[in-house]
């Protein structure tokens, strides 16, 4: 029988990865403060991401999950959200037509700015000062002040998050989504290289499938999924009093639901059974993501589901594997074989960011754009030997043209590195280093769904 669980039952738990406040009476006066601030979502919302997710695991629809690895108060700015919405427009349309079924899409945005680091503190010239751990804690400026918790931070994260999903949700139901834009979202400075003539030569082929469907009656006015989209919103649940001044029961089902974004995942850092987040987690209704690293034990994988998602309900939990693309031969299969054999539900998405990254030798933090490439690959591999869905992706990318992750079409160098590295912690794909990507895991996708077909085509002339 598991322990009764409330928004901060939490709070009885070990915790890591979370500031120590100083003013503590400050903090819980923006933790009253938020928990009367509206929702920024609906359980509604949460509710119908989930029944999509359900169809992920399923094999019937597959999940684009990116955006920046923190957002930031200094990048805060309309051009920044609408260029990331639309490169993830532009990924979801590659990857509809190599898989030829639903697109899923959630941002790592309005939201995502709480990070694990790996060290509590950072050391410049012999002085010693806390980690930057994103702007909804502290400053990244290397000064005493800067570095200091600051629990004011909460409200202005929520107000950023809550312009964000404003915005996201004008871009996605106002007419920017609409299929018959699909040549304006090419950006201008990817319109020019190999993938964004790629790009126009699929669009041009959209354009002619809606040309034949108007001709055959079909139109915006009548089919709204022609003209709008599902956006979803998503973010690591890591810094817990600002999820919890956020969950809410909701009104139908008496459920409670974190209304800070529609999912939310576990990092590969704090996922302990025995932990704050953990417990935090497993009391919400939202659909949930949680990070399996080259460390996470197939055992604990189960114990950690059971927790999670006691009832085995589709669409809840997915697992984003993130083990490094040399480690994903090794360590995936034993995982996906336990959770076959305990019969568990969930949805398989690949991070093929966070186990590859590397210093590079003029000292930036940088992720080989190949190895990317692998770690997808080899996911996409794990899953046809054993005979499963790889059902989704996880990644960190940006709409602008940054230099953060060498290689690609662009072939970004070792010296090139620090023209344009703006990321206020890990290392992005740019526009074209994730076109460049859909366009890879849409060929996976269809032979993926050849292989499939050719399968069921199999067991029929067997059958007969
Ligand atoms: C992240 O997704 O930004 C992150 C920190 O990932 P992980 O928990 O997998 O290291
Ligand atoms: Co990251």
């Amino acid at each position: 029988m598991a322990t009764p669980w409330a928004p901060d039952s939490w709070r009885k738990k070990p915790i890591r990865q979370v500031p120590d406040y100083a003013d503590k009476t400050a903090l819980e006066r923006v933790e009253k403060q938020l928990s009367n601030y509206p929702p920024l979502v609906f359980a509604g919302e949460a509710r119908r991401l989930r029944e999509q997710l359900n169809q992920v695991a399923d094999g019937k629809a597959f999940l684009l999950q990116g955006g920046d690895c923190a957002e930031s108060f200094a990048e805060f700015h309309a051009n920044n959200i609408r260029d990331t919405f639309r490169v993830m427009l532009q990924m979801a349309v590659v990857l509809t037509f190599g898989a030829a079924c639903p697109i899923v899409k959630v941002g790592r945005m309005a939201g995502q700015f709480a990070k694990p680091r790996s060290a509590p503190t950072e050391v410049i010239d012999g002085v010693e000062l806390p980690s930057y751990r994103g702007d909804i804690i502290n400053g990244i400026d290397f000064t005493k002040e800067s570095r200091e918790p600051d629990p004011e931070r909460l409200v202005r994260a929520y107000n950023q998050a809550a312009a964000t999903l404003n915005l996201l949700r004008a871009f996605a139901q106002g007419g920017f989504a609409d299929l018959h834009k699909v040549h304006q979202w090419n950006l201008e400075f990817v319109s020019d290289g190999a993938q964004g003539l790629r790009y126009n030569e699929l669009a041009n082929r959209i354009d002619e499938a809606l040309n034949f469907m108007r001709a055959c009656g079909i139109e915006p006015a009548t089919v709204p999924e022609l003209r709008e989209t599902d956006f979803y919103t998503s973010h690591e649940a890591l810094l817990l009093w600002y999820e919890q001044a956020l969950t809410r029961t909701d009104s139908l089902t008496g459920k409670w639901y974190d209304c800070s974004a529609h999912m939310l995942w576990i990092g590969d850092r704090t996922r302990d059974p025995n932990e704050a987040h953990v417990e935090f987690m497993r009391g919400i209704h939202n659909p949930i993501g949680m990070k399996c690293g080259p460390t996470t034990d197939p055992d604990e994988l189960i114990r950690l589901i059971d927790a999670l998602n006691p009832k085995n309900e589709g669409g809840r939990l997915t697992l984003i594997a993130r083990m490094g693309h040399d480690k994903v031969a090794d360590h995936l299969p034993a995982l996906i074989r336990a959770v076959e054999r305990e019969g568990k539900k969930v949805v398989w998405s690949c991070d093929p960011m966070h186990g590859n990254t590397i210093k590079s030798p003029s000292g930036y933090k940088t992720r080989p754009f190949d190895r990317v490439l692998a770690e997808v690959k080899n996911f996409f591999a794990v899953h046809r030997a054993e005979g499963t869905y790889a059902g989704g992706v996880h990644f960190e990318m940006t709409g602008q043209d940054v230099t953060e992750c060498i290689g690609g079409a662009q072939a970004i160098s070792d010296e090139t590195l620090g023209d344009r590295y703006h990321t206020h912690c890990d290392p992005r794909l740019n526009a074209k280093q994730s076109l460049e990507l859909a366009f890879l895991i849409a060929e996976a996708l269809k032979e993926e769904r050849l292989a499939r077909q050719n399968g069921d085509a199999d067991k029929v002339a067997a059958a007969s």
